[in-house]
């Protein structure tokens, strides 16, 4: 099924309150989400985060608190690099930092949705407080990070990991694969869930096993618990902390498939190793596989 040739129907089916990933799951009898798929739905869900932040801040702030009380103990002393994997709105990313107990020399964030990504940067520019912090936000997807290997010392995610169930190893593999230090994981748990959340999550094929997993990699996972606070009782967030020990080479935004560096013009990063170039819509660098035009002559071109 071509679902970019449906988006007209999607529209209404979101219009009209209906569950988009539920719908896609279902023509096609899946009982997990592609990563197409996840890219509609969130993307039409757009600026539905931001709107919920700005109507409950403390509703959302609280898990912000306690994850960021899970995070202090680990961060670097001098200025460090952090990236939210799945970062959609920004709605955790920026108001997660004030709780932080040092603020990042750089940041980055990457979703699969570019609406979202034009929503996150929205969002940033009414934030106060984060001035000398370098910041980055790009499309990306979490199965090939737009970073070369060990980018950052702290990689997170909050609830992006989740609708990926089935492919929690790829996924575990690729963020321990940029992170130097510590992968923290806010996700939904299912082995520490209730019945009832359990049945749900698995309804919505959402991700299991994520520490066994991580375990059958040879990660080693130095925390693992529920939250201490979350923002909804049907989908409680779980902790699991990946501590990794290494060192940290920042080398900027990379060709998601090669991981080599890109050169940044007006319209587009160019990689020359690759030779794939990758456009950037609104100020936005699109660096998913499905972005990526193959460019052998983008060298010789007149401009
Ligand atoms: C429930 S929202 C959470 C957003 C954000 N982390 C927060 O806490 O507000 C899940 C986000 O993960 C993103 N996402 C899901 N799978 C992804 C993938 N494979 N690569 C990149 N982003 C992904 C979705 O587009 C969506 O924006």
């Amino acid at each position: 099924m071509d679902k970019y040739k449906i988006l007209g129907r999607i529209a209404n089916i979101y219009a009209d309150g209906g569950n988009i990933l539920e719908y896609l799951r279902d023509i096609e009898g899946h009982d997990h989400n592609s990563i197409e798929d996840i890219m509609i739905s969130y993307d039409f869900q757009a600026g539905s985060y931001n709107s919920a932040y700005k109507k409950t801040p403390d509703k959302f702030n609280s898990p912000h608190e306690a994850m960021a009380e899970i995070m202090n103990g680990c961060l670097p002393e001098n200025g460090y690099t952090l990236c939210e994997a799945g970062v959609g709105e920004g709605t955790s990313f920026f108001p997660l930092i004030p709780y932080l107990r040092k603020k990042p020399a750089i940041a980055c964030g990457f979703d699969i949705s570019w609406s979202r990504i034009l929503e996150a940067m929205r969002f940033g520019n009414e934030f106060t407080g984060l001035e000398g912090m370098s910041r980055q936000l790009v499309v990306g997807d979490m199965f090939e990070a737009p970073f070369a290997d060990n980018s950052f010392d702290i990689v997170y995610t909050s609830h992006a990991m989740e609708p990926n169930g089935g492919k929690e190893a790829q996924m575990l593999a690729e963020l321990y694969r940029i992170t130097s230090k510590y992968l923290f994981l806010f996700e939904p748990i299912y082995e520490l869930a209730s019945e009832e959340v359990q049945k749900r999550m698995i309804h919505h094929g959402y991700v299991r096993g994520l520490k066994r997993q991580a375990e059958a990699l040879g990660y080693s996972v130095v925390r693992y618990e529920i939250l201490r606070c979350f923002v909804s009782d049907l989908n409680p967030t779980g902790v699991l902390v990946i501590e990794k020990g290494g060192t940290t080479e920042w080398q900027g935004l990379c060709d998601p498939l090669s991981k080599k560096r890109m050169t940044e013009y007006d319209d587009c990063y160019f990689c020359k190793d690759s030779m794939l170039s990758y456009p950037k819509i609104g100020g936005i660098p699109c660096l998913s596989r499905q972005n990526a035009v193959l460019t052998t002559k983008f060298e010789t071109q007149k401009v």
